[in-house]
């Protein structure tokens, strides 16, 4: 029947749960300057920044509740977050879903006609396993999976 997608499937669907909002990333051009921003302005306290070389990226993270603000920004002119930032400026960049397990939400997806940025979890920061689900996908919002490598809260 159409409605039964096997047992693989139905596995997948039970072991992949997303449990909450993990962090929305937001593209700045001025990581220092950003910071200033969300401490002055909303009150809030960055609590650690993280250069990810392999992405040409730094990140601030900003927790709020259970989740965080990722402050991100390009430190190469060939990181994906600049040409982000060359065609829509300074703007959300994408949203972190809290799954147990990455590859199994990717697969997920995937089997639901996703268009996959990752075919498998790669290493994000703070030792999460990560991996993103095209824009095109999730009603133009670039979904990003985060599993925590074992401390919730990384
Ligand atoms: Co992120």
């Amino acid at each position: 029947m159409a409605c039964q997608g096997g047992s693989e499937i139905t596995r997948l669907r039970i072991n992949a749960m997303l449990s909450r909002i993990d962090h929305v990333g937001i593209a700045v051009r001025d990581l220092d300057e950003a910071i200033r921003i969300y401490e002055r302005r909303l009150g809030l306290r960055s609590t650690g920044r993280e250069r990810l070389e392999r992405e040409g990226i730094e990140i601030a993270m900003i927790p709020i509740g259970e989740s965080r603000i990722e402050l991100i920004m390009p430190i190469t002119p060939d990181s994906r977050v600049e040409k982000f930032l060359q065609d829509r400026g300074e703007a959300v960049h994408h949203v972190a879903y809290a799954t147990d397990d990455v590859r199994a939400s990717l697969e997920k997806a995937g089997a639901a006609g996703a268009q996959l940025l990752d075919e498998v979890a790669r290493p994000g920061a703070h030792g999460t396993r990560i991996g993103f689900v095209h824009p095109k996908s999730v009603c133009g919002v670039l979904t990003e999976f985060v599993e925590a490598d074992g401390h919730p809260g990384a």
